[in-house]
């Protein structure tokens, strides 16, 4: 365990024995319990105490102050080898140094979140979808500063975690919320603008916190949450079986998938950011083949991938037979909120398998059909200095080609 601040009378907080620091919380319960009593059975005065309490915690929920002054502050964001090389240290000091900076950052990271929420225009910030994630936001604001410098390692990364699992479905609420509000949206482009950088900046702050709780495990692999030889080919085999079971679910078959180019590659990287982006890409290529062979489902084309790996980056083409983009949508397949999923539900052939689609699966489940997929891949790849980019060939099907940069510190690199 290791307390967060550096500075003696810190440390000394941190030093007491646990059994000594137990009295001490043990007996501040007992105040507290105390005093509870007492207020319960005094009359008025404890009606208009309690309001002040009522107000106090709400005010200190919201913590208006203290996100306004963490909103102003520049955000510290660092580059893969950074990650990389400050990621191991035999005394495990590594790890401390990991939480005094996300302790640091975190808070800035999310006021800067919420005074994006606080710039919408008032319609939009209003819906009750948008407002309860606002409030996700300002809680998990007020829990990281409730961590003090003398606090242990392990309280934060205890919190941390809790508040990972705790917004893990922000993206959908995100999702649902503007999808509520969409009459209201006058200015597409300020909305596509807050939900690049909101979608963004929210799968930094996860990397780096998923970067911090992955370094408390001992796995040669990996340091935190890169991995040292990833095999793209691996990983995506992982995301293809993943696709395929959600399509003989939902359409009795699911294409084979070929992979080709550079399969034996192996080099550093972030998987994380591709366990969102390819099971998207590899759910549209199969859902296009399928229903563009509704009547001869048991002889489908393949889907192809090839990997081509350089010095500078790496790219991945997924190549479907799914008779391609029509011309009339091909500008509007990278907007948020576009989909086609509505009218293939209703076609009869499909029977409503669509709705069974929508409850299964981690990754895409209640995703379906929000019109996520592409933008939200194609906004990940760009804040990793990558680019998502597609070529239709109408009749045919579509060539999707994800390309993103190396971490290993060759070339200029992104930051998280
Ligand atoms: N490989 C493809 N072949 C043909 N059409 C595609 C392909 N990929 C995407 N599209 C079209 O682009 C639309 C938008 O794709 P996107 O992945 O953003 O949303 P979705 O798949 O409809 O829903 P979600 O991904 O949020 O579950 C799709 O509805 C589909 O019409
Ligand atoms: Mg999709």
């Amino acid at each position: 365990q290791y307390a967060l601040g550096s500075g003696a009378p810190r440390i000394m907080g941190f030093l007491l024995p646990p059994s000594s620091q137990k009295t001490v919380g043990l007996r501040s319960a007992l105040e507290i319990g105390v005093t509870a009593r007492f207020r319960s059975t005094s009359s008025i005065s404890s009606y208009s105490e309690l309001a002040r309490e009522r107000s106090k915690t709400v005010t200190s929920f919201y913590n208006q102050s203290a996100i306004d002054a963490s909103a102003e502050k520049p955000s510290v964001r660092l580059t893969p080898s950074t990650l990389l090389y400050a990621g191991k240290s035999p005394d495990g000091s590594h790890i401390l140094s990991s939480a005094k900076y996300l302790h640091k950052e975190l808070p800035v990271r999310i006021a800067h979140r919420i005074k994006g929420f606080r710039s919408l225009p008032f319609i939009i910030g209003c819906n009750p979808t948008i407002l309860q994630v606002v409030s996700s936001f300002c809680c998990a604001f007020s829990l990281l500063l409730s961590i003090k410098d003398q606090d242990t390692e392990a309280r934060y990364s205890k919190l941390v975690q809790q508040l990972l699992d705790d917004h893990k479905d922000v993206v959908t609420m995100l999702a649902e919320g503007f999808r509520e509000c969409r009459k209201h949206i006058q200015n597409e482009a300020l909305i596509r603008n807050f939900l690049d950088t909101t979608l963004t900046s929210r799968l930094g702050i996860r990397m780096l916190a998923t970067h911090h709780l992955s370094l408390h495990e001992e796995n040669p692999e990996y340091v935190g949450i890169i991995c040292r030889r990833l095999s793209p080919k691996k990983i995506i085999e992982k995301w293809v079986d993943f696709a395929r079971r959600l399509c003989e679910h939902q359409y009795g078959n699911s294409p084979q998938v070929r992979i080709n180019g550079h399969v034996a590659a192996r080099f550093p990287f972030i998987p994380l950011p591709l366990d969102y982006i390819l099971p998207e890409l590899l759910k549209n290529a199969m859902r296009a083949t399928m229903e563009s062979h509704l009547d001869t489902p048991y002889n489908i084309p393949d889907v192809v991938v090839t990997i081509a790996n350089n010095d500078t980056d790496f790219v991945i083409r997924i190549a479907d037979r799914g008779g391609g983009i029509p011309h009339s949508i091909m500008d509007k397949v990278m907007d948020y909120h576009f989909s086609t999923a509505e009218q293939s539900t209703q076609d009869p052939r499909m029977s409503n398998l669509f709705n069974t689609m929508t409850n299964s699966g981690p990754q895409s489940g209640p995703m379906h059909g929000f019109g996520f997929g592409l933008p939200t891949s194609r906004a990940y790849a760009e804040y990793l200095g990558g680019s998502l980019a597609l070529q239709s060939m109408q009749g045919i099907g579509t060539d999707v080609y994800l390309r993103l940069r190396h971490i290993d510190g060759k070339g200029e690199s992104f930051r998280v």
